[in-house]
This record gives C-alpha cells, sequence and structure tokens, in this order.
C-alpha cells in the first residue's frame, strides 16, 4: 500500500536515529512545498517541489493533500502511567486545600487509592479504560507511547496490567512501548517493611514479567517515603540482569540523588528531574542519560519547573512527555506539555519538537524506528491546523490536530 502526503507547506523535522543534544536539538530540518511517500508503513521519499509534480493517485494508492499546512513526525509520549482503574477527583479538594501530593499519598491516597482500584479491575476492564485514554492521546497527536505498570504493586497485579498493555498494543493504532513499575509505591500491607517489598519485587516481580517478556524498561519512583537511592539502585540493577533496560522517577518531589543514580547505572533517562542538583546533572550528562521532562506535572502540582536550559547547556538531550496518570497528571493531550516548555522551561518550538519526537523516541529505545520524517522510518505524521512552529506554540488550549496518518494509514482526519 502506498500513501502519498501532498501539498506539504512546510515540513519540520529533526534527522537521525539517536537523541540530539545541545545546538543540534534545536536545529530542525525545515522543508516548503514538500511531499511524503510512505509504502507499507514506511517513509520511502521525502520530495521537494511538491506543487510542481503531478501527485495523483493511481491505483492502490492514498493521496492525502495536507492543504499547505505544517506536518511534523507523530508525537512520541515517553512517560505515561496510563494503566489504571478509576480516578482521582476527590483529591482535587483536598490538593485546592493545600495537602501535599506526598501527605496524600503517606495518608493512603493517591498512587495507593489507585492501586485498591487496579487491584479490583480486570485485564478486560484495564483495556477498556486504557483504549479511551489512547484513543485520546492519538486525536492529540500521540502514534509511539510508553506504558509504565506500577497500580498492581503484587506479582499478579503487576502481571495482570502489563498483560492489559499487551492486549492493548494489538486493540488500537498507537505503538506502545512497556515499562515494568512495580516500584511506583510501597503498598500498604508492607509497610514500614519496604526492603522486604523490595526483595518480591527482585525476586518474584522481575522474573515474573521477564519470562512473559512483558516490559522492555524497569522504572523506580525514587523519592522520599517512597524508595531510597540504595533500594532503587538494587531493583535497577536486578532489572538489568533480567533484560530491563533502567530508566527513574527521579528527583520529582525532594532532591535525593535521583539522577546520580541514573547516571551510576547508566539508565537510558532519567524522568521528572525538577529537583536535580548540579551534580546531578553532570551525572547525567556524563553517563548520556535523556532527561524526559513533565511539565504537565510541574504545572499540576504546583512545583517549580526542571532546569531544561542548563540541561541543554550541559549537553543533556531533553524529552518532553505527558506523564498521563491519575493523581499528578491526569491530562492524556501532549500539546499543553509542548506549549508549557516554551512558556516556562524557555525551551525554543524547534527544541521542543525534538524533545516529543527523536528525543522521546530514543528515550524508549525507538529511535530507529519512529521520531523523524525520513526514508527508512515509520510513516507517522501529523498534519497541523497551523501553517508554521510559531503559530502551533503561541495558540495553545485547542486542539491543533487535523490529521494524523499511523503506519501510512489515514488514522484520524477532521477536515
Ligand atoms: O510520575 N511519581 C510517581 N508517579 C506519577 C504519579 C502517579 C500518581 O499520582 O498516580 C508521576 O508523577
Ligand atoms: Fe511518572
Amino acid at each position: 500500500m502506498r500513501t502519498i502526503i501532498k501539498n506539504i507547506g512546510l515540513l519540520a523535522t529533526a534527522k537521525g536515529t539517536a537523541a540530539l543534544r545541545g545546538e543540534a536539538q534545536g536545529a530542525l530540518q525545515m522543508t516548503m512545498d514538500t511531499y511524503v511517500v510512505i509504502e507499507n508503513g514506511i517513509i520511502v521519499e521525502v520530495g521537494a517541489n511538491a506543487s510542481t509534480k503531478d501527485l495523483f493517485a493511481a491505483t492502490g494508492e492514498n493521496v492525502v493533500d495536507a492543504q499547505g499546512l505544517l506536518v511534523t513526525p507523530g508525537l512520541v509520549d515517553a512517560h505515561t502511567h496510563l494503566i489504571f482503574a478509576g480516578w482521582r477527583q476527590h483529591e482535587f479538594a483536598l490538593k485546592l486545600q493545600g495537602m501535599s501530593y506526598l501527605d496524600i499519598l503517606a495518608a493512603g491516597g493517591g498512587i495507593i487509592s489507585s492501586v485498591n482500584n487496579t487491584r479490583k479491575a480486570s485485564v478486560a476492564d484495564l483495556v477498556t479504560q486504557g483504549k479511551t485514554a489512547l484513543s485520546t492521546m492519538l486525536e492529540y497527536g500521540t502514534t509511539t507511547c510508553e506504558v509504565k505498570s506500577g497500580y498492581g504493586l503484587t506479582v499478579a497485579d503487576e502481571i495482570k496490567s502489563l498483560r492489559a498493555i499487551r492486549e492493548l498494543a494489538t486493540l488500537q493504532p498507537v505503538d506502545l512501548v512497556p515499562t515494568f513499575m512495580g516500584a511506583h509505591a510501597v503498598p500498604p500491607e508492607f509497610k514500614e517493611r519496604s526492603d522486604d517489598y523490595v526483595r518480591l519485587v527482585c525476586q518474584e516481580m522481575i522474573p515474573a514479567v521477564a519470562r512473559e517478556k512483558l516490559a522492555e524498561f524497569c522504572d523506580v519512583f525514587c523519592e522520599q517515603g517512597v524508595f531510597s537511592v540504595e533500594q532503587a539502585a538494587k531493583i535497577l540493577e536486578c532489572g538489568l540482569r533480567y533484560g530491563l533496560m533502567p530508566k527513574v522517577h527521579a528527583d520529582e518531589i525532594t532532591s535525593l540523588g535521583g539522577a546520580e543514580l541514573a547516571g551510576r547505572v547508566k539508565a537510558i533517562s532519567a524522568e521528572h528531574l525538577i529537583h536535580a542538583d548540579d551534580a546531578g546533572l553532570t551525572a547525567l550528562a556524563e553517563a548520556g542519560v535523556i532527561a524526559v521532562l513533565l511539565p504537565g506535572t510541574s504545572f499540576y502540582l504546583g512545583e517549580s519547573f526542571a532546569r531544561a536550559r542548563d540541561m541543554m547547556d550541559k549537553g543533556i538531550p531533553v524529552a518532553i512527555a505527558s506523564d498521563f496518570n491519575p493523581g499528578s497528571c491526569p491530562n492524556e493531550s501532549l500539546q499543553i506539555p509542548m506549549n508549557i516548555a516554551c512558556l516556562k522551561y524557555r525551551m525554543t518550538p524547534e527544541e521542543v519538537i525534538t524533545a516529543v519526537t527523536l528525543n522521546g523516541a530514543a528515550a524508549i529505545n525507538r529511535a530507529h524506528f519512529c521520531g523523524s520524517i525520513e526514508p527508512g522510518k515509520q510513516g507517522d505524521l501529523i498534519i497541523w491546523n497551523a501553517k508554521d512552529l510559531p503559530f502551533l506554540f503561541y495558540h495553545w488550549g485547542p486542539n491543533q490536530v487535523r490529521t494524523v496518518i499511523k503506519n501510512g494509514h489515514l488514522v484520524l482526519n477532521k477536515c
């Protein structure tokens, strides 16, 4: 099957098969008046001077008219927690009264309240709720998405969550990349016995996940009152022995040394990093760890914002993701984090596009497959209701996606 996207006013894409850092992160390739040809799901041609070519549909070809609009790669959301049951709107009032995220968690709410609901849910329940979230994500331009487990916290419930991710991957168009996050919180039955829970994660959960090949990455919430740096290191090193690449929820709410840990274990990514200190940033830069930043979460928690510019100055590749979850960021759209990244991180629109495409793909080990529009990559493209990049970032709030093409298929078209 061939799909031709013609009449592209401006094509903006990062290039390559690895994360971009420093100045390269902001140096997008911008081509005017172009077209893209996708064959059997893979981009085969990015052509110039589209307006002087005859790009009519032959038999077996689909032609999509971009009508002079802006086209970018499909968005890659490198950090989500979309497998959960129920929502937590009852915590919103507590939050508005000034109760902090960690206080709500310590009182048995927060993640633990989602754990209680998720344990009661079946795979089918989780799939139904996940499918709704993914269809919203797709509408907002996400074509590849990492998904963490972490609301089960027993061997059976973590496996159940990861199986739900596997099933979801077959039921809708967004590509899913699974991460095991059994160390998302200490479950109530292990209260005051977190070392015993770490043993359960290492001795039973990780081997069970690896046996069924249910995940590619292992993530840990390294945070005050959750898992210490030492406990997180044990879990990540164990994951590595079972072939799971390390990721770390690092320095999200307190500065605990998570970024340094990510450097030490050579994690593929360190995520959040709101309170990462200079030593942490140096560790990330030296180990080549990708910083996955979640500006929607800073906004929603009323926290400060990660030091994105310092990170980029130090040569750390920056990705931006949604952190979609029922607590700290109940928002499926990557477009709002993209806007906030400009306004609060002071990133340029070009740097942000790289952050939500190629660098996001690299943070989930997919940079060879997606994240840019060039021959050999998956045919994942967005046609925006915008003619240029500044408009996309300056106009915020409404969904600006006009058309989504996934693996060469027209999966959403609003014109
Ligand atoms: O990335 N920090 C830990 N995990 C999520 C929040 C999960 C929740 O509140 O349900 C986060 O912020
Ligand atoms: Fe998270």
